[in-house]
């Protein structure tokens, strides 16, 4: 069965926020924003602002009725500045106006005057200077400061990655109508309906009841509308609320690239020791996250950089620190991996750095400590159905992984300035929120007169196939056709208290809620049918809408059976709640089962380096991964897809320039370059794993979202491996993204110094820790 919408969507015919007809009286909205990355706010004058034709209010925080703070997880965020302004793009005041060219005229005579304050852009100097948004955590296996005595190598050394833009096709927005008993209703393009409807209370200063939240379907997510798209949604309610008309709210690109978080740079520490058989004895890590100037979602990324600090590899002895440091950046945030793609490549950088002092390849290093059935997380989980080995070998047997190094070999032989390289990248990802009470979820299931069913949840449609997973399990629970369901709008009044479509979980929790209201449902009808034709219900199931006794067709239908339940005055509407079971975790010891399962897989990547020119080719990305038993392999094989790709942009292409003061450079797609076809892999190979699935797995089909984003780390170290081949014996700082720039400067370190005075104003971070590679 295909995705549910593609089809739609390429006529034109699905629906978007900016597609929704607008009101009559809507009034359009710009943010007035601050164009000082840190600094106090001396004096806001709206005055020559209000004049402006067309508009109709100026709102400052002033205007706000109830509390203007908007922070998820720490209260630190003002929803329009008070006092000081920490990061440039920082909201400030809200234009109302009669049309959305009036908006944007009148912000240019909004005068906002700040006085100056030092700007933090570097994550290890914020740290220095105490500049923490929480305390620093660390999760410890073992021993590793007893254990480096015992190894036979001992290797140090830093790695740095950048940032990276969301770049979901629809920018952020909002839509927001005033509603008869002092509410409000929010159209909003959020991956966080409730999100959306409780900081909108909390700032109108009303009840959760009085706020509605509806979501048809984001032109993507990735991350960056989990907690980003309150903001917008907050502010078209806070309009609406005060203007008593209808408020419109949409970022263009460039105002929406500049005012969101991305997801977070990392400088990071690491020391690696094996014992002479390449076994990892020991390791230890220390992560400076970039959290930009207030806590958004990044004291939870930094936990799962932590949980996943050592990959899908067994280390006896680890020694994890992770600090948030609070800089003058945009907030940063969610974005696909949650802080996991950070820390494997810190881990896969230390296999790099040892494996090229020890003059072995690192697959030789990976494959040797991959994660076995019943081993620890440093967090003391075990691994159960541990699919590590079976990953890497079924990829090195299906795809050659020995004669891909040896046509790699061949290559560079034969070619002085054309040079392949190889990498393998094995991943393992827990699925469910790392905050054990966020995994919930509820569905409400209506069955029609007709037969025809409406399923709601808390899921939403960002592009993933999440409406079509769920319409297949209602069919198959139900034993009837997919055509029959229709999955509604993600809406706060008909499902509450949900979490965000997000941690790739959104299927299991949705789909598992949506799984047992359709099997009350079905347990319902098939007693009224045992009941009226005096069948023995256990003999009893519905399959292609049909009722079967004992496997042999009965004297009923779905229709019919659905329309005797009415006249009986049965209930055809049924509400189920799922919890994932077993979960627990204590943040104090930092040791529980945090995880309803986990997700494994390899890739293999090749590259070629044009030596000449520093530009490459991503020749093939070849995968085999876990899906257990996959419920729509048309739409995992795109999560895979699409999520590798997003993971090489992420590794090579997309550089995020931030000057000193705070201000981003790269702030549009003229300077910030994502894959297109051309820079995506030439071959992409999926393989489906024969795996049982998880029982916590909504029908046993695992969840696909972000796992698949690590694999793109793979080109980096294949690039690196290329760049080996043509200067066997430089240095290479770990330092992603390797942009052609950097592959070119690699390629030439004796090039004149001018080449290389040219630094990047976003590898700003100041690395002191001597260093082995
Ligand atoms: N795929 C598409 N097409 N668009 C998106 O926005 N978001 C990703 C991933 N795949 C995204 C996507 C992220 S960050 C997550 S967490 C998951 O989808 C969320 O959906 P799921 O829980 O249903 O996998
Ligand atoms: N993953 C993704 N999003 C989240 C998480 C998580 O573990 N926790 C809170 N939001
Ligand atoms: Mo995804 S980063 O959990 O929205």
């Amino acid at each position: 069965m295909n995705h549910l919408d593609p089809a739609r969507h390429v006529r034109g015919e699905s629906q978007y926020l900016d597609d929704i007809p607008v009101q009559h009286g809507t009034l359009y909205a710009a943010v007035v924003e601050s164009a000082v990355a840190h600094g106090q706010l001396l004096r806001l004058d709206v005055a020559a602002a209000l004049e402006q034709p067309g508009v109709v209010h100026i709102l400052t925080a002033q205007d706000i009725p109830g509390e203007n703070q908007i922070g998820g997880i720490v209260p630190d965020e003002p929803l329009l500045a008070e006092g000081h302004v920490h990061f440039r793009g920082q909201p400030v005041a809200l234009v109302l106006a009669e049309s959305e060219h009036a908006a944007q005229a009148a912000l240019r005579h909004v005068r906002v005057e700040v006085a100056p304050l030092p700007v933090l852009v570097d994550p290890r100097q914020a740290a220095a200077q105490g500049e923490l948004i929480v305390p620093p955590r660390t999760f410890r296996l073992g021993d590793a400061e007893a254990a480096w005595a015992g190894c036979a190598h001992v290797f140090e050394g830093v790695a740095e990655s950048g940032g990276q833009e969301h770049l979901y096709i629809e920018t952020q927005g909002a839509y927001a109508f005033p509603t008869e008993m002092g509410g409000v209703r929010i159209i909003s393009s959020t991956q966080g309906p409730t999100a959306v409807q409780r900081h909108t209370a909390r700032v109108l200063g009303v009840g959760m009841h009085q706020v509605e939240v509806d979501v048809t379907r984001l032109g993507g997510g990735f991350g960056g509308k989990e907690d980003q798209a309150t903001p917008w949604g907050a502010l078209a309610a806070l309009g609406a609320f005060v203007a008593r008309r209808p408020v419109k709210l949409v970022l263009d690109r460039m105002a929406d690239m500049r005012m969101t978080g991305k997801r977070h740079p990392y400088s990071s520490d690491f020391k690696i020791g094996l014992d002479e058989n390449l076994t990892i004895v020991a390791y230890e890590a220390t992560f400076f996250q970039n959290a930009g100037a207030a806590a958004d979602l990044s004291p939870a990324v930094l936990e799962r950089t932590l949980f996943h600090a050592t990959n899908t590899y067994f280390i006896p002895n680890v020694t994890a620190t992770a600090y948030s440091c609070r800089t003058n950046l945009p907030p940063n945030t969610a974005f696909r991996g949650f802080g996991v793609p950070q820390g494997m490549f810190v881990i896969e950088s230390a296999i790099a750095c040892a494996a090229e002092r020890l003059g072995v390849a690192a697959s030789e290093i990976q494959r040797r400590n991959l994660l076995r059935e019943g081993d620890l997380f440093p967090y003391r989980q075990p691994t159960e159905g541990c699919h590590a080995e079976q990953a890497w070998d079924t990829a090195a047997a299906l795809y050659d992984l020995p004669g891909l190094r040896r046509e790699v070999e061949e290559f560079n032989a034969a070619h002085r300035l054309q040079k392949k390289g190889l990498a393998v990248m094995p991943i393992c990802f827990g699925i469910s929120f790392t905050k054990t009470a966020m995994n919930q979820a509820r569905a409400l299931v209506h069955i029609y007169t007709d037969g025809s069913v409406g399923v709601s949840t808390g899921a939403v449609e960002m592009g993933q196939g999440v409406n079509t997973k769920i319409a297949q399990v209602a069919a198959r629970t139900l034993g009837i056709s997919v055509g029959r369901i229709k999955v509604e709008s993600t809406n706060t009044t008909r499902v509450a208290n949900t979490s965000p479509s997000a941690a790739s979980a959104t299927a299991d929790l949705n789909g598992k809620a949506t799984e047992l209201a359709c099997r009350a449902l079905r347990e319902r009808l098939l007693r009224l049918a045992a009941t009226e034709l005096q069948l023995d219900y256990e003999g009893l199931h519905i399959e292609d809408e049909q009722v079967l006794a004992a496997g042999k067709p009965a004297d009923t239908n779905w229709e019919k059976l659905v329309s005797a339940a009415y006249w009986q005055r049965i209930s055809l509407s049924e509400n189920a709640h799922y919890a994932t079971p077993d979960l627990h975790f204590n943040p104090e010891t930092n040791q529980g089962y945090p995880f309803a399962y986990h997700v494994y897989g390899t890739a293999l990547t090749t590259v070629r380096v044009d030596c000449l020119r520093g530009t490459y080719e991503v020749e093939a990305v070849r995968i085999a991964h876990d899906f257990g038993q996959s419920l729509n392999p048309a739409v995992d094989r795109g999560q895979i897809e699409g999520g590798a790709v997003q993971g090489i942009g992420w590794m090579t292409l997309e550089e995020l320039v931030y000057n000193e003061e705070g201000r981003l450079l790269s702030n549009s797609l003229n300077s910030y370059k994502i894959p297109d076809l051309y820079s995506a892999p030439k071959v992409l190979d999926v393989h489906f794993l024969d795996t049982p699935g998880h029982p916590r797995a909504v029908l046993r089909s695992k969840a696909v979202g972000e796992p698949p984003l690590m694999y793109g780390i793979g080109t980096y170290f294949a690039l690196r491996d290329a760049i080996r081949a043509f200067r066997p014996d430089t240095p290479l700082p770990f330092s992603a993204p390797m942009t052609p720039e950097k592959v070119l400067l690699n390629l030439y370190p004796d090039a004149p110094s001018t080449l290389h005075a040219w630094t990047s104003p976003a590898q700003l971070n100041s690395v002191t820790t001597s260093v082995d590679c």
